[in-house]
This record gives structure tokens, sequence and C-alpha cells, in this order.
């Protein structure tokens, strides 16, 4: 397209922009991937422009053509973009005009401020409902891993010591109450972003009659029971980026989340603790150790966390002290979101990857949870079903440990006069704290790890992600 021709704002100037300058300013090879949500609202806000009276119908039905057959070029790649027209919008316009001569019309009551911000929250909708998709299905994914080791115990840890023994699956349950928030959170900021801003203007509306209410319906802006939902001022419509920080901080809080199941499993595919066996399909090798079998997909799922709190950050220093209206500093808003949406999207992906390929290593879970010293707090327990206050009780086992490991036996091996003697409330039955069974039996609270409660969860699991 000739640079002389900059169509769309270049009324009042007299020579065009320099090179460097559309090279600096131009969007649209990253925000291109918003023409479908972009045509989407040219078409619902054509439709209220002809319900209105500004358009006739049949100029309507001209933009509508045009926009058609301009996403499916779009579709198909043969769409030509051009950055000298800057971005999506101006490339979508400029080509609708040079087919409909309506499409002059279009950008009647609408500013570029209202539309990338309608673009925007349709597409927040799109990415919240795809990772949505993505999270629950790597949720059933650790679900089945869960039902395939059911009775299996391990060591839960706190400090990164054993501290008391655990089914596997209470374990990875807690990955998944984890994962479950984050879908939860991704609907709420797809319930947030449910606002129309269009009608909005470049900041103060409109002297036209236009019918926002309409537009909002067309888009699918609408509550539960259908109502039109409408952005209520039309400065903060323009300015407001809270929708890309709320989607940055839910990518970023999945990450950490991400992060934190990737590193419990780099931890037990080690071989000092040697629980599991991550699959070949999502381990990689050394090029100089033969021997080695790295977990590169969990680290890297590590790793990438650290880029979805970059964006969140990058966003909010965007945002911070930046004077009202809209200022084309927001226009770095896209960047961070996209690549928070990618990489999640793909994380999540791996996530499920590397959960279908655990194989766990059930002599070696058996031996670390063996070690009775992980039921001195069911021994205390024991002491103050006799009665004991627990602080007392907390205190005497603590003597006993201390007695086993001087006597360099384990904890269930030392006689029963020898426990007696540090405190008179222990009777004969005081071992039979340590069968593994009975004292997972006995945690029958809810969201406690005992094989009831645990039959709960699955449950509710299984219903839940049906
Ligand atoms: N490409 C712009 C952005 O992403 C669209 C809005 C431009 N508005 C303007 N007044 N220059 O922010």
């Amino acid at each position: 397209m000739p640079k002389a021709s900059q169509a769309t704002w270049g009324g009042r100037f007299t020579a065009v922009p320099a090179d460097l300058m559309l090279q600096f300013s131009e969007s649209v090879s990253f925000d291109r991937r918003l023409a479908p949500f972009d045509i989407a609202g040219s078409k619902a806000h054509s439709a209220m422009l002809a319900e209105v009276g500004l358009i006739t119908a049949k100029e309507c039905a001209a933009i509508h053509g045009g926009l058609d057959a301009i996403l499916a070029e779009i579709a198909t790649g043969t769409f030509t973009w051009n950055t000298q027209l800057e971005d999506v919008h101006m490339n979508i316009e400029h080509a609708l005009t040079q087919r409909v001569p309506a499409a002059a019309k279009l950008h009647t009551a609408r500013s570029r401020n209202d539309q990338i911000a309608t673009d925007m929250r349709l597409w927040f909708k799109f990415a919240c409902g795809v990772l949505r998709e993505k999270i629950a299905n790597a949720e059933r994914v650790l679900l089945a891993a869960a039902a395939a080791n059911r009775d299996l115990l391990i060591p839960g840890y706190t400090h990164l010591q054993r501290a008391q023994p655990v089914y596997l699956a209470h374990h990875l349950f807690a990955w998944l109450e984890m994962l479950d928030r984050d879908r939860a959170r991704f609907a709420e900021v797809a319930d947030h972003a449910n606002w129309c801003p269009l009608g909005a203007g470049a900041l103060a509306g409109t002297t036209l009659p236009i019918d926002r209410e309409l537009t909002a319906t067309l888009l699918g802006f609408t509550d539960a029971k259908g109502r039109p939902q409408v952005t209520q001022n039309s400065m903060d419509t323009v300015a407001d980026r809270d929708g890309f920080i709320e989607f940055a901080t839910a990518c970023a809080l999945l990450g950490v989340h991400l992060s934190r199941i990737a590193e419990d499993l780099i931890l037990w595919s080690s071989a000092e603790f040697k629980f599991v066996e991550l699959s070949d399909a999502f381990s990689t090798g050394s090029s100089l150790m033969p021997q080695k079998k790295n977990p590169d997909a969990c680290e890297l799922l590590r790793g990438k966390s650290a880029r979805l709190q970059g964006n969140l950050h990058t966003l909010l220093t965007l945002v911070k002290g930046l004077p009202l209206t809209y200022n084309r500093d927001l226009q770095e808003d896209k960047p961070p979101v996209f690549d928070s949406f990618d990489q999640s999207a793909l994380s999540t992906d791996v996530l499920a990857g590397v959960l279908g390929g655990l194989t766990f290593n059930r002599e070696r879970c058996a031996a670390a949870v063996a070690d009775p010293a992980l039921l001195a707090t069911d021994v205390a327990d024991y002491l103050v079903r006799r009665g004991v206050p627990f602080r007392e009780a907390h205190h005497a086992v603590g003597a006993v440990v201390r007695l086993a490991e001087q006597r360099a036996v384990p904890l269930n091996q030392l006689p029963t006069e020898a426990v007696q003697q540090l405190h008179p409330a222990f009777g004969p039955d005081w071992v039979e704290s340590f069968d593994l069974t009975s004292a997972l039996a006995k945690r029958t609270g809810t969201g406690m790890p005992g094989p009831a409660q645990l039959a709960k969860q699955f449950t509710r699991w299984e219903k839940l992600l049906k």
C-alpha cells in the first residue's frame, strides 16, 4: 500500500510516518491473531448501526459479506497483512474498504480504543475456555494415576524431611486441588471480561444514537439470564487493563502450581527417592553421560513459571502510573498475555503428558514409608487417648525417639519396660501405634488421608471431572 494514503488517520498530516516509526509502532505482527474476534465485533457493530438506522440493511449485508470473505482468506492464509497499516483493525478495515464501499461507514461511532478493548475481552473469554479444557484434561490424567496406585503409601514431607505416612493418591489429590482452583480462577477471569466496551468510543462515547445493549447481546456479553452487560464508564472502558492483569495472574499462579508439581516429580524421580520413573517420551538424555535420563519436561515446567510471572510483572509495570485514558503504551499489553496463554496451554498439555507416563516404584515407596518414626505423632496420640496432656505426650515421645537413637534401634523395637520408664502411661499395646494400615484408618475426618476419606475424594473427583 502506498505510504501517502494513510487512510485511517492521515487527513491532518502532510508527511507520512518514517519507515522506522512504522516498524516501531506496528502491532499487526502480533495482534493479527485477534482477527476472528475483530471481525465478530465489526459484524455486531454494523448490525447495530443498521438496526438504529445509521447504515442501511443493504450496506450492513455488504459489510458482513466482505468481512466473512476476509475471515475465510485469513483462515486459509491467503490474506495479505501489511505492517504499514499498523494493526489488525486497520488491516481488516482497509481490505474491506477495497472490496465494499459501505465499509467507509463501519467505523461510525467506534474508535480503535473501544474496538481493541472489545477484541481482547472476547479473546479472554475464548482463552479462558481453552485453558479450562486443558486443565480439566490434565486433572483427568492425574485422577487416573491416583486410581492406578490407590493402595500405595508414601511419606508425606514437611521441610523436605519425612513427616507422616499418606496414600500417594492423597498427595496427587493435593495437586488436583491446586489445578482445580486454577480452572475455577479462569472461569472468574472470563466472567470479569464479560462486559461489552463498544460504544465507549475513543473515551467519551458518541453523539450518534447507538444501541450499546444490542451490540453486547449480539456478541454474547450477557449474564446468566441473557441480559446484556455493557461497561459503565466510557473513560474507564478504554483505560482499564484489569482483565489483562487478572488473566496473567491466573496464568502465573497456574505456573506456580505446575512448578511445584514438577519439583515433586523431579525429586521423586531422582536416585535418592526413586519413587517414580518418568516416561521416556517426556525425558531427555545427556550428550555426554550415557546413563543419564533427565526430567527436562518437569524442569521446563518449573522454568516456564518464571516467564509467566515476568509477563504479569510487565503488565503491572505497564499500567502503573499511566494517566487516563488510552495511551499507546497500552499496545504493549498484548505480547505478554499472548505469551502467557501460549505457554500456559503448552505447559498444561505437557503436564498431562508427564502425568500419563508415571510408573511408581512400589518397593521404594514401601521402604520409605516403613520407618516407624513416621508414626511418632500417632504414639503421642496414643498417650493422649490415655489421658496424657498433648504437650507432655509430645515430650515423652521425644524422649522415646532419643532413646531409640541412642540404642540405634528402630522406634518400634524398644521394649515396653524401657518406654514405661520414660512415661508410666505406656502400656504393652503401645507398639500397635506402628501399624500403618490402622494408623491411616484412624484418619477419618474430612480432608484427611484415611482410606474412607480417600474413597470419598475418588467419588468426588470422578463426578467433578466426568
Ligand atoms: N493497536 C492499538 C493497541 O493495541 C489499538 C488502539 C489504537 N488506538 C490509538 N489511539 N492509537 O493499543
